[in-house]
């Protein structure tokens, strides 16, 4: 269905549950879920509509969903009396709006905007429906409430599990739980909804039957189940982040990317991936990571926090950490860690490092073993390395300290002070060549073995 002058939008997303099955002192909706909290899943979905207004409906004490869900406002329902009344807490931030309002739940990521945007449509429909419902036909009916239609389609009513019969309870059409509303009649609505039912609660799901005895229409608008699974527990909460992260996964072939062995990546809901990006397996990404077109990212990586340009080679285990800006043709190679540094345009760090607080210059070769030893048990300092340096392999770099362009570091060298430009500096004891020494050390350990043991010294 194509929409008209479209209507402005309000979105309201319920997360005051206490989530006691998760028993857990975060609030449920914020567990994460591909790295994101879940119910900025769902704010991300909505987000996709552009809404005009979003507020998000918190249990008392909830400030640190307040803090997650920033800048969007909260409306603090006092006491969970249903989710009729969740609706209600937040009238006060949507006074004055009139346009179309979408109701969805914190706990349910998986929810896409084309399926928000399909009940949107619905809602300019012809017969101007007050109330539009995503109904959904799950395997197992269970416990949803259960929609009836008139048979042609129009909804008549909701009835909860609890307080069906069972000729309802037969009825396959579910109610998924997002509605979309006239913002013009909905607060009407919802002041007559009543709790005369099983669970004692005003529900949300009585606003159908509300608007059919004044006259209004509503509509169903079917969707697939597997956007509306909710997380209740931490079994959920994983079965939700296998869904999801078989989504992100096939997103991610299907825009250009080549996963050796999907089923190894783990991505976060973030994660930008290039066209002709190669992920081994075994790659983990955590939150804000870009890669641009050509970068291979072999086995077992962890990355988090960064963007790595075009055409450059990372792994197999190395670990990218927040702040790392890897250049293009780059190289970081096996247990290299990269944090809060930029490495420039073909620079390479093939081995064992830690680079950390720092800026390595284009082509700079940095050699197995080399540390930047940016914290002084106080303090964070940086590390400049020019363009073309050559850093020898165990190199220590105490920062605050700069290496020149085109500068060489010998190996095993301890660098404390700036090496300037096309400099050589050598920071270590000078070695010393004892002719014979080795074999008079030999001797002499013998024979103190020998005196000890009070037997004749014998073989080397
Ligand atoms: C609800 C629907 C049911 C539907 C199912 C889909 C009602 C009455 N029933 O049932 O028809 O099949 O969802 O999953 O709406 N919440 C609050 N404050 C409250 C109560 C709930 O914020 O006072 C929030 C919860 O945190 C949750 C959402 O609203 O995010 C839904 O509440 P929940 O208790 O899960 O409703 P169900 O009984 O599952
Ligand atoms: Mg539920």
């Amino acid at each position: 269905m194509t929409s008209q002058a479209q209507r402005p939008l309000a979105c309201i997303v319920l997360a005051a549950g206490k989530g006691t099955r998760m028993k857990s002192r975060l609030p449920k909706v914020l567990h994460e879920v591909a790295g994101r909290p879940m119910v900025r899943h769902a704010l991300d979905a909505a987000g996709d509509l552009a809404p005009e207004r979003v507020v998000v409906v918190v249990g008392p004490g909830m400030d640190a969903v307040r803090d997650a869900v920033a800048p969007h406002p909260v409306a603090v329902q006092a006491e969970q009396r249903g989710t009729a009344d969740a609706v209600l807490a937040a009238r006060g931030a949507l006074e004055g709006f009139a346009g179309d309002v979408i109701v969805l739940y914190g706990d349910t990521p998986l929810v896409t905007p084309e399926t928000l945007r399909a009940l949107r449509d619905a809602r300019a429909a012809a017969d101007d429906p007050a109330v539009v419902v995503l109904g959904m036909r799950p395997d197992e009916p269970g416990a949803y409430g259960r929609l009836v239609t008139d048979g042609t389609g129009r909804l008549e009513a909701i009835v909860e599990f609890l307080d069906a019969s069972e000729e309802q309870r037969a009825i396959g059409l579910c109610n998924a739980g997002l509605m979309a509303f006239d913002g013009a009649r909905m607060w009407d609505l919802l002041d007559r909804i009543g709790s005369d039912n099983a669970k004692g609660e005003f529900y949300l799901t009585d606003a159908v039957a509300v608007a059919r005895s004044l006259g209004h229409a509503c509509r169903v608008v079917e969707g697939p189940a597997g956007e509306v699974v909710g997380v209740n527990s931490r079994v959920e909460l994983a079965e939700v982040e296998r869904l999801l992260q078989e989504r992100l996964r096939r997103r991610a072939m299907e825009e250009g990317a080549t996963l050796v062995d999907p089923g190894t990546v783990w991505l976060a809901a973030d994660t930008r991936l290039g066209r002709d990006v190669v992920i081994g397996p075994n790659v983990f990404f955590g939150p804000g990571v870009e890669v641009a077109d050509g970068v291979e990212i072999l086995a077992f990586c962890h990355l988090e926090g960064v963007r790595i340009a075009e055409g450059a080679r990372i792994g197999p285990f190395a670990r990218l950490r927040p702040g790392a800006e890897i250049g293009p043709d780059c190289h970081v190679g096996n247990f290299v860690e990269v944090k809060n540094a930029r490495l420039g345009r073909g620079a390479k760090a093939n081995h064992l490092s830690y680079i950390g607080d720092a800026a390595v210059g284009e082509r700079a070769n940095i050699g197995a073993g080399t540390i930047t030893c940016n914290y002084d048990g106080y303090l964070k300092h940086r590390t400049e390395i020019g363009a073309g340096a050559f850093i020898g392999s165990n190199t220590a770099l105490v920062a605050p300290v700069s290496v020149g362009a085109g500068a060489v570091v010998a190996a095993g060298s301890v660098v404390t002070a700036e090496v300037p430009d096309d400099a050589l500096a050598i920071a270590r004891g000078r070695q010393r060549v004892l002719d014979g020494g080795g074999a008079r050390l030999r001797e002499r350990g013998k024979a103190a073995k020998a005196a000890k043991t009070g037997q004749a010294p014998s073989g080397t």
